[in-house]
């Protein structure tokens, strides 16, 4: 079987948009007390891109939810790792890759608002809402993006390909 990648978004198109989604998120919290969370692994170049592209310097933190990969069935999720921030009272944004069926993030968003944050909002750099078998609030989106397969700036197949700087699609024959 070969693969083949044909680029969707590069790197320019990505740059100057994380510039401008950092211009939104820096006017929507000013003055604020943030916590900026990612959920790993595949938001990682995203949220580093993101954070350099903010006005102001929120606390960073991380949580891991996977749901595709080894062992995982369909649409089961597993929950591999909590903040170590207390979000009580402060502002939090959930930093995502993607939202696909919404699952991911309905299942965090649910577990963080019960820690009684001051508010909970969500940043991805790519939506699929074509797709979506929740209803999630996404309040910043970079990109639609396409009904294809996505791999490189930190999204994978198998583990691969997240290091690619720009997001493909990934064409298998
Ligand atoms: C991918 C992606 C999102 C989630 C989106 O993560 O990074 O977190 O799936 O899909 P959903 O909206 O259908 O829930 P994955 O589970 O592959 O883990 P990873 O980030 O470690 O690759
Ligand atoms: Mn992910
Ligand atoms: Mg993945």
């Amino acid at each position: 079987m070969s693969e083949t990648l044909r680029e969707v978004f590069g790197q320019a198109a990505i740059a100057a948009r994380v510039a401008e989604l950092g211009r939104d998120v820096s006017a929507a919290y000013a003055g604020q007390d943030v916590v900026l969370v990612g959920v790993l692994k595949g938001a990682l170049p995203f949220m580093a891109d993101l954070l350099r592209a903010l006005d102001f310097c929120p606390e960073l933190d991380f949580v891991r939810v996977a749901s595709y990969g080894a062992g995982v069935a369909p649409g089961a999720l597993r929950f591999l790792m909590d903040l170590e921030t207390d979000i009580a009272g402060r502002h939090v944004l959930l930093v995502e890759d993607i939202v696909d069926t919404g699952r991911s993030l309905a299942y965090l968003l649910n577990m963080l608002k019960e820690r009684n944050p001051a508010s909970i909002k969500v940043c991805t750099l790519l939506d699929k809402p074509y797709r979506r078998e929740v209803d999630v609030p996404v309040d910043f989106v970079g990109f639609s993006a396409p009904p294809v397969f996505l791999v490189g700036y930190g999204m994978d197949i198998g583990e691969r390909l997240r290091r690619l700087p720009a997001v493909y699609e990934l064409i298998q024959e």
